[in-house]
């Protein structure tokens, strides 16, 4: 006892223990500490000054993302980084055809590792890993009848709705009837999203403790569990509705994806985590879908003369095939050129095509990624005028003309990824998502635009058609989040039934 005395007393002891433990520590946390120090020889753009922790290069990145990137390549320079959370090298374009399928740019590995790497738990959904396609479903949209203008903040809403539509096409009728699996499936990615940035506030050694205490943590952990018991009984439910011997029970219906997990999970003996992997469907889902239409709703509102023509295109082409069904909403090509338009001028991102290296990769100019980096490929050719002359403009009919071009008409569609058009992606990890949201979109417009009118409040001051005293309307501004791009959720459109529908949009369907 006397010697452990003595020995602590010593000062080399103490320097030994301390010294001994920031090791033990640093061996394990060091990928974590090496992830956030810049790559060298790689040009760093918004760092001036002293700033050795990047406090402030972070916060710059968080305000300025856009200026950063035009920033880097105004320079000149074809690969640069931004300090995100941890370093994220910003690539030209020009390299998308040997990112887009490289083995070791790992698609998966990018997620993972901007959400904890699995360490954390409530981020499960994250590191599902779930893809797949599903199948789309008509189905009715439900806004309230409004004879009066009526204010309607689409992008805080539309959610709500999208997810209704998506869960009736991914799990049935009766959960998309259900309220607090709709609550779940859309505050999930917006809580986790509210989490992760609290969390990565603190130090990464802290964090496994620190999501204990954290409520936005907790509160990811309950929405899970009680996805989980939703989910559950919904698969009881059907068991025993196809044991029950009443034929109103047991009613033929569509697979949909609780099916498609069960085999997946009996053919490959792994253990899928159903009710993880649904959330996981619903946050691949419903937000992306629902800026898209939010964007989309927004152009119309500021460019009404494309509403018309919209109507006239969905109405000949109802006349022309009966009703709406799967294909018609192939014909609709002038929204179709609608939505990618809007997805040029406004994506989601200032980035596409995030991957992890797995190991260095020299790109063919002699361009070295390095081992362990972040990547993204920029969308500013969005707006390059050699490529979409005058991009400035929203022209609804641009890719509708391109398309018309002999040759072209599967080059331009809305789903179609190539060089010049990104947004989902590009090579084997494109969204798998799109096909279903180009057509959940499309059955989405169809409502919209028949069923009521359409303007931004403010378009004339009072809502009653005349102009009120200098309000200006424009384009509701999105703004900038590091690298991602926001809708406003506090713009207010003004909608209202249209006296005349032409057709029982009740009536529509397979
Ligand atoms: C989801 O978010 C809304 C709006 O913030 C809130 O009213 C609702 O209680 C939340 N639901 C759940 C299950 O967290
Ligand atoms: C699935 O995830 C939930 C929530 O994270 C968890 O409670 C449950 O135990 C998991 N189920 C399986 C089979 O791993
Ligand atoms: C969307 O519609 C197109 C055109 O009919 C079809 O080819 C595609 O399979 C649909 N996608 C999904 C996911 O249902
Ligand atoms: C829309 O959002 C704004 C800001 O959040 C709010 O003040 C307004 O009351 C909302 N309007 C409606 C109709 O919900």
């Amino acid at each position: 006892m006397a010697v452990f005395t003595e020995l602590i007393q010593s000062p080399y002891a103490v320097q030994g223990l301390v010294i001994s433990l920031v090791a033990v520590l640093l061996s394990i946390f060091w990928q974590d500490l090496a992830d956030e120090i810049p790559h060298r020889r790689i040009p760093l753009i918004g760092k001036d000054g002293w700033d050795p922790l990047n406090k402030k290069t972070r916060q710059r990145f968080t305000s300025s993302a856009r200026e950063l990137i035009l920033e880097g390549f105004a320079k000149g320079a074809n690969i640069f980084q931004l300090i995100s959370v941890r370093p994220l090298i910003i690539l030209h374009p020009k390299y998308i055809d040997e990112i887009k399928n490289h083995p070791h740019l790992d698609f998966q590995g990018a997620v993972e590792r901007n959400f904890f790497d699995n360490r954390i738990s409530g981020f499960e959904p994250f590191h599902a890993g779930v893809g797949g396609q599903v199948t789309v479903d008509l189905v009715r949209t439900k806004l309230t009848q409004a004879l009066e203008w009526t204010p309607y903040n689409f992008s805080a809403k539309i959610p709500y709705v999208v997810a209704r539509l998506s869960t009736r096409a991914f799990l049935g009728e009766t959960l998309a009837n259900n309220k607090e699996w709709i609550d779940i499936s859309v505050n999930y990615t917006i809580d986790a999203f509210n989490a992760a940035r609290e969390l990565r506030q603190w130090l990464t050694i802290l964090r496994p403790v620190a999501q204990y205490f954290l409520t936005t943590t907790r509160k990811l952990r309950s929405h899970l569990s009680k996805g989980k018991m939703i989910i559950d009984a919904e698969i009881k439910r059907r068991h025993l509705a196809a044991e029950s011997e009443s034929e109103s029970d047991n009613e033929p219906r569509l697979q949909d994806t609780l099916d498609w997990y069960e085999q997946l999970s009996k053919s490959s003996g792994r253990p899928v985590n159903v009710s993880n992997g649904q959330i996981a469907l619903s946050m691949a889902a419903i937000h992306t879908t629902s800026n898209l239409l939010t964007n989309v709703m927004y152009d119309l509102a500021a460019y009404p003369e494309y509403i018309q023509p919209l109507r006239d295109e969905i109405l000949a082409v109802i006349a022309e095939d009966g009703c709406l069904k799967k294909s018609s909403l192939l014909k609709l090509k002038l929204m179709d050129s609608v939505m990618k338009e809007t997805q040029r001028v406004h994506p989601v991102s200032m980035v596409s095509l995030s991957r992890l290296a797995k190991k260095e990769i020299p790109l063919s100019d002699g361009t070295i990624i390095p081992k362990g980096a972040m990547i993204g490929v920029s969308t500013h050719t969005n707006t390059d005028p050699t490529i979409y002359p005058s991009p400035e403009l929203y022209d609804g009919y641009r890719f509708h003309k391109k398309r018309q071009q002999p040759g072209n008409e599967q080059r331009f569609q809305f789903v179609t990824t190539s060089r010049e058009s990104f947004g989902f992606g590009h090579g084997v990890h494109a969204c798998p998502g799109r096909f279903f949201a180009a057509n959940e979109s499309k059955i989405f417009l169809v409502h919209l635009l028949l069923k009521y009118e359409w303007k931004l409040k403010g378009a004339d001051g009072d809502g009653d058609g005349h102009a009120g005293p200098g309000v200006a309307a424009g384009r509701p501004a999105n703004f900038d989040h590091g690298t991602e791009i926001i809708t406003d959720p506090g713009v207010e459109l003004l909608f209202r039934s249209r006296g005349v529908v032409e057709i029982d949009l009740a009536a529509l369907g397979e």
